[in-house]
């Protein structure tokens, strides 16, 4: 039987964890953190991380505590930081607050954190456990964990398909295949990613601008304005600059292109970022061109585009989980697949684990996570 500690100690974290979620749209670079501070039963003060560079989740917790903090209890979905960044120290401040316990769902593996937070508490005398939720305080920031652990964006790539797992018609149409609500679903999972990853075939074929869309998001008016004030970076890949200036995409504001020709100004001029990044074969260095995102602080990216890009990022073994939206229809044979990547043999198909599956208005939404390969 759990202690009743244990038993608190979760249900103040899963609090905390509520609160860190009001942040998804919104904190990158930074993790999503949230802190709810606890003083003989009751809740004194609550905070969340809302954007970077602003204050972190303890301190806004902190500041609605007020004096009652001290002998306070403060839970934390993250490791309070140790280090001076663009805010003060969190562990310094809570130090001073007088809290006697502090309780972190999980240690921060940013190299100027890690245990050191909890540490510099300790050494000030003040109760430190972790490890409560941890699982779920991973699951709200995969694209900061990937970033701090493996010097890598997270790699989410959505696609619509059918029932026959098709994404678009040879001809290269492909609106709409799934409903309204799967489209709600996809512009919010572009609101929380740092950036949108597309190709320019796919742009060229839906005169896509890859924006989000504040009347399709469904959320409410505040977390609309939160989504619109920092929008994600779109990002183009094309190889040979053959999306126009002109193009609808352009038009709707600045973007990152990414290709494997050569330095052209007209970007710049325009407002644009061009990116040479060409790889052996004449196409853009995709595992080189997520180093260079990461470098920029991205961490979680979008990648929306057909079975050739994504098909590509899937055999060099860059995705880290599908969003798939699968409506109940057939596009039949003649169709574009899911996945360019031609397999001879059951042993080289891949495996993914199904995690999720759910309805999403008349069409369902699987999330599936690669498998290591066997051996690996
Ligand atoms: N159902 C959906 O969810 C969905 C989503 C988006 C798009 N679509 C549809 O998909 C169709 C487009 O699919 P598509 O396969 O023609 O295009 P795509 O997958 O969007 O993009 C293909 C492009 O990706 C780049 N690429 C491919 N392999 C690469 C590699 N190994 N390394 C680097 N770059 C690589 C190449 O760009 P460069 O040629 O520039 O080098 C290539 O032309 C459209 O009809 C669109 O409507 C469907």
């Amino acid at each position: 039987m759990p202690s009743q500690t244990a038993i608190l100690d979760a249900h103040y974290m899963a609090r905390a964890l509520q609160l860190a979620r009001l942040g998804q749209y919104s904190t990158h670079p930074n993790p999503r953190v949230g802190c709810v501070i606890v003083r003989d039963g009751e809740v004194v003060g609550e905070g969340w991380h809302v954007r970077a560079g602003e204050p972190h989740a303890e301190v806004h917790a902190l500041r609605q505590a007020g004096e009652r903090a001290k002998g306070a209890c403060a839970y934390v979905t993250l490791e309070p930081c140790s280090h001076h960044g663009r805010t003060p120290p969190c562990a310094e401040a809570l130090v001073k607050a007088g809290v006697t316990r502090v309780v972190a769902a999980m240690q921060d593996p940013n190299p100027q954190v890690a245990g050191q937070g909890l540490r510099r508490l300790a050494e000030a005398g003040i109760e430190v456990a972790s490890g409560v939720l941890e699982q779920d305080a991973r699951a709200l920031n995969p694209g900061f964990l990937k970033r701090m652990e493996h010097g890598l964006p997270f790699v989410r790539a959505k696609l619509a398909m059918s029932l026959d797992g098709r994404t678009a018609m040879a001809s290269g149409e492909s609106q709409w295949i799934t409903g309204p609500a799967a489209r709600g679903a996809v512009q919010r999972l572009r609101a929380r990613a740092s950036v949108v990853l597309t190709s320019a075939e796919s742009v060229l074929a839906d005169n896509a601008r890859m924006t989000v869309r504040a009347d399709e998001l469904g959320l409410d008016a505040e977390t609309t304005a939160l989504v619109l004030s920092r929008p994600p970076l779109r990002v183009l890949i094309d190889g040979r600059l053959r999306l126009p200036l002109n193009a609808p995409f352009f038009q709707a504001g600045p973007s990152l292109v990414v290709t494997a020709a050569a330095p052209d100004p007209r970007y710049a001029e325009a407002g644009h970022e061009l990116l040479c990044l060409p790889a052996g074969d004449g196409r853009v260095d995709l595992p080189g061109l997520l180093d260079a995102l990461a470098a920029r602080g991205v961490n979680e990216i979008l990648l929306e585009a057909g079975a050739g890009l994504v098909g590509a990022f899937a055999q060099h073994g860059l995705i880290d989980e599908y969003q798939l939206f699968v409506a109940g229809t057939f596009l039949g044979s003649q169709a574009r697949p899911l996945l360019d990547w031609p397999l001879a043999n059951m042993s080289e198909a891949p495996r993914l684990k199904i995690t999720e599956m759910r309805a999403v208005g008349d069409d369902w939404r699987v999330t599936a996570i690669p498998l290591p390969a066997a051996g690996v």
